[in-house]
């Protein structure tokens, strides 16, 4: 099957120094695909430039096959793919329900109310119209950005260590709708997370970034148990995320 979103000898520098050189990766539809690595390895970074937010200096990304590279974020939006942050930043200012007003009216097509409350159920989020954004916790913030994804039903979604800042039972939430996403909206899913066994439960494979280049690739288990990525991972680069 055609990967619904790829990358091809992806490379970036920031001043001199280079944080990607030559990463590849293929995501099909209904798959998860982990990235892991130690912090600074450029897992961020590979988000950026693969939603479109910064243009890499060498290498071709494609959505669906077609060649994405020169296109900006909101074009590649339009193309279904969808993107989360490291930190679930959200209007204070706003209820739970003017916030979905904005994502629906943000761009065309524009969207009804049932489409935000389909997607505000799906992550669990329902009845909270009235909620100010601003008082929700850390798991809910998250719920509130994923919805807004959500309900413009994307093919594709990167998300940035969506448990972060999580207590475990909030993780399984996460885990839930994950599998929602990529089980039953057949959504490929990327994801970057430091919790190995939420990746070792949810992810088919994994590509592991070590200072900017992808040194193994798998299945979960197996690549976690690679030496090279131990050395990387575990023992030189200790993840600063619980
Ligand atoms: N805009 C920027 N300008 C200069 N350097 C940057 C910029 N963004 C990232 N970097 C550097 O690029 C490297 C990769 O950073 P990146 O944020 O992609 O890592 P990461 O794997 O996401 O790390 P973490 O696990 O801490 O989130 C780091 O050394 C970082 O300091
Ligand atoms: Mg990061």
């Amino acid at each position: 099957m055609r990967p619904l979103l790829s990358c091809e000898g992806v490379g970036m520098r920031f001043g001199g120094r280079s944080v990607l050189a030559g990463v590849s990766l293929a995501a099909r539809a209904g798959e998860v695909l982990g990235v892991v690595g130690p912090n600074g390895a450029g897992k961020t970074t590979l988000f950026e430039i693969l939603s479109g937010r910064i243009r890499p200096v060498a290498g071709r990304v494609f959505v669906d096959g077609d060649d994405v590279t020169a296109l900006p974020l909101h074009a590649r939006a339009r193309r279904g793919l969808a993107r989360t942050y490291q930190s679930p930043v959200v209007p204070e200012g706003l209820t739970v329900g003017e916030v979905f007003k904005v994502a629906r009216q943000a761009y065309p097509p524009y969207l009804t109310a049932h489409q935000a409350e389909w997607a505000a159920h799906q992550v669990g989020l329902d009845a909270r119209a009235s909620t100010p954004a601003g008082s929700l916790g850390a798991l809910d913030r998250r719920r509130l950005l994923l919805a807004c994804l959500l309900m413009r039903r994307p093919r594709v979604l990167l998300m940035d260590e969506p448990a972060a800042g999580l207590i475990n039972a909030e993780v399984d939430e996460i885990d839930a709708i994950v599998r929602f996403m990529s089980q039953e909206l057949g959504v490929a899913v990327l994801l970057v997370e430091h919790r190995l066994e939420l990746l070792a439960a949810i992810a088919e494979r994994v590509i592991v970034l070590d200072a900017g280049e992808v040194i193994a690739e798998g299945p979960p288990h197996t690549v976690f148990d690679h030496p090279d990525v131990r050395a990387a991972y575990f023992e030189i680069g200790t993840p600063q995320h619980p």
